[in-house]
């Protein structure tokens, strides 16, 4: 079964990422199409980017490193649920994503976004991102309103038709996920049979 992360790209006291991936991951799991998990960035208490190599290199010095990559490693795909902060993602969130390459590669992702104007600039931004570590990133997106799906811009009221466009961004994520799950297989599999 196809896994998906869905990862909490905030990680100040009192933000709302937490309440809408948690959301987020109630109408996940009554689809019986994929394994959903939560990924929250602040449990690894990543410092900023402290690793000499490259992450393209794969050679890890920190336990914190190795721990974050076999997290984002065991996915097939991600949702990434994220606020707008200037214009573009959170710091935390970018760093988090730095810190590895190839765990990344020839993986999906969807974007659920919030803020003043829905997130929109910071889905931008990640999109630009994620097509340099060769992730997909699929069209739907579900973008939360600070003035529509936040009761007094402060307690998390999504409105009617915000969980259908969580699972459209779904179809689409776990649509591909599978495409690039078989690329990678047949990559390994190419890989092992030129090994002799
Ligand atoms: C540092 C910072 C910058 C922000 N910049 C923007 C912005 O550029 N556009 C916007 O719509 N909202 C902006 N906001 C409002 C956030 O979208 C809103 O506070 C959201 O709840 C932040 O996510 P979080 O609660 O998960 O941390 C900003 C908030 C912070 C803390």
């Amino acid at each position: 079964m196809l896994r998906i992360g869905i990862i909490i790209g905030s990680t100040r006291p009192g933000r709302k990422g937490e309440v809408v991936a948690r959301w987020a991951l109630g109408i996940a799991k009554q689809r019986n199409d994929a394994e959903f998990e939560l990924v929250d960035i602040k449990d690894y208490e990543l410092p900023l980017l402290d690793e000499p190599m490259p992450p393209s290199m794969g050679q890890y010095t920190h336990e914190h490193t190795r721990r974050w990559s076999a997290t984002i490693a065991s996915f097939d795909a991600y949702v990434f649920v994220t606020p707008e902060y200037n214009h573009g993602i959170a710091g935390a969130l970018k760093n988090a994503i730095d810190f590895l390459y190839g765990e990344w590669v020839n993986k999906a992702a969807g974007f659920i976004a919030y803020g003043g104007a829905s997130g929109t600039r910071a889905v931008e931004q990640l999109r630009l991102v994620m097509a340099e570590l060769q992730v997909a990133t699929v069209r739907a997106q579900v973008g939360l309103s600070l003035f529509t799906d936040f009761k007094d811009f402060s307690v998390f009221e999504p409105s009617r038709g915000q969980s259908n466009s969580v699972n459209a961004l779904l179809d689409q994520v776990i649509a591909w996920g599978g495409a690039l799950k078989t690329l990678r297989d047949t990559e390994a599999q190419r890989d092992d049979a030129n090994r002799y």
